[in-house]
């Protein structure tokens, strides 16, 4: 393939910063994305990764060769267009290109069209070409706001004095119960993806203070609701000294800050995906702090009224309805603080003036969005820790190093953790999780 420079000698320039260079002529190396033709004028709509912007070419005012390279582009054909660049207030991204050459790199076949076409396509057929449907604007959107959210997430942390440690991939046993765990045949042991950092960032809190970790994380979760993804990034912030307090107040400036950021930076992404920014625009400190008793007398309420369809059974854990319930009570974040230890993991402490109750805390987004934050504080006592690992069927020689920590000058320690898709889907305004990651791993899909 060739790929050579443009016959004509012009800057290059990506779409995003076109702006830059109104009045002058540029190079953009992209994808037709779309083709318009009206008499003796083409429009062309070129992308680059960066953005879209609409080309003009009359006739008249290129050679022959340049107006039938143009007139017989077939969609994501990949192109270098040399064209001057024209504000015009019409255009969506304020400019358009006055295109003067056009170098084909490589054309899609007619034979073989690009199958994502501008029609609507279902579901199924978009997750099979996910490889391909991500070039599209919406999508493309998207994947940069999931980047604007994690270097915002990253950026939050490393500015407040906090150590990206990383934990390990590969672990002996569970952190977040036992049945969503993904085996792993580690030479002749029994090994799991993991599903959650935090038992080792508690170890390197003690090390370092303030930590936090970013990676992938894995759950086997059997459940197809559209908040569930069996491979999922997770952000996880670990403070010694810190109570349940401390935590749910970092998790406020925590939420606010990458809201913030997004509006900021991706306004422009914000708009191709149609989400409304005014509801973004209220998240901001303090959010309502309830307990678990107080949410479910809103859920009992609200099946009193008629709203939800089955009464909640206090004690139990919330589904992702009862959380859309909840969450839909507020016009920003709902922190929901001390559930029951019975449904909560192994490793929370309880609550000295109720300790039937665990201190931590599930931070529900708006607009029915459900849960995006899981923290606590966790448990101070070794004889407790060690009966809990006993209770929850955990092996206890694979827990004998966490239970150091608390034998080695243990303190009060709090931490999170965010899952990204979740963060995304609900700043986006998405239905799914699944267009949250540019290659979504969920119960029934492992393709592309
Ligand atoms: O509430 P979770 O299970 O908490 C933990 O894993 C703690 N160890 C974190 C900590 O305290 N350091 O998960 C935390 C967050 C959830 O609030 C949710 O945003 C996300 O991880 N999450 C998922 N995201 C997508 N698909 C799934 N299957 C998820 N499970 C959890
Ligand atoms: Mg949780």
């Amino acid at each position: 393939m060739d790929i050579q420079a443009p016959t004509k000698t012009a800057p290059l320039a990506t779409i995003a910063e076109i702006g830059k260079h109104d009045g002058q002529s540029v190079t953009l190396r992209g994808w037709l994305y779309n083709l318009r033709e009206s008499g003796k004028l083409l429009f062309p709509i070129f992308r680059d990764g960066t953005g879209t912007i609409q080309g003009v070419v009359p006739k008249s005012a290129v050679s022959p060769e340049v107006f039938d390279a143009v007139k017989h582009l077939t969609q994501e054909s990949s192109v270098i267009v040399t064209g001057k660049v024209r504000a015009d207030k019409r255009a969506p991204g304020g400019y358009e290109l006055d295109v003067s050459d056009v170098q084909v790199v490589q054309r899609v076949p007619d034979s073989e069209p690009f199958p994502i076409s501008l029609k609507e396509h279902g579901v199924d057929f978009l997750m099979e070409h996910r490889h391909l449907w991500m070039r599209t604007p919406r999508q493309a959107a998207i994947l940069r706001t999931r980047a604007e959210i994690i270097k915002a997430a990253r950026d939050f942390f490393d500015e407040r004095g906090f150590t990206l440690t990383d934990p390990p991939i590969l672990t002996p046993a569970a952190c977040e119960g036992t049945s969503t765990l993904f085996p792993v045949d580690y030479f002749d042991d029994q090994a799991y993806l993991t599903q959650s950092g935090q038992l080792y960032i508690e170890a390197t809190a003690m090390a370092l203070g303030k930590v936090y970790s970013f990676g992938p994380t894995f759950r086997a979760e059997k459940s197809k609701t559209r908040r569930h993804l069996t491979e999922f990034w997770m952000v996880e912030p670990e403070v010694a000294y810190a109570t349940l307090d401390d935590l749910m107040h970092l998790a406020e400036e925590f939420i606010t800050f990458i809201v913030t950021r997004c509006l900021e930076k991706r306004r422009a992404d914000l708009k191709t995906i149609e989400r409304d920014v005014s509801k973004l625009e209220n998240i901001k400190p303090p959010f309502p702090r309830i307990t678990y008793d107080e949410a479910v007398e809103i859920l009992h309420k609200g099946h009193a009224e008629g709203k939800l369809e089955t009464k909640f059974e206090r004690g139990g854990d919330f589904g992702s309805p009862d959380e859309t319930y909840i969450s839909s009570q507020f016009d920003r974040p709902v922190m929901v603080h001390r559930y029951p230890a019975a449904v909560k993991a192994f490793y929370m402490e309880p609550d000295p003036q109720r300790p039937e109750l665990a201190l931590c805390v599930d931070v529900l987004a708006p607009e029915g969005y459900g849960e995006i934050i899981g923290g606590s504080q966790r448990m101070g006592s070794y004889e407790l820790l060690l009966k809990r690992i006993h209770e929850h069927g955990l092996p206890e020689s694979a827990f004998k190093w966490y239970l150091d920590l608390r034998k080695f000058g243990g303190v009060p320690h709090s931490g999170f953790g965010m899952g990204i898709e979740r963060a995304v889907a609900w700043i986006c305004g998405l239905e799914h999780v699944r267009e949250t990651i540019p290659f979504p791993r969920m119960l029934h899909r492992i393709y592309p």
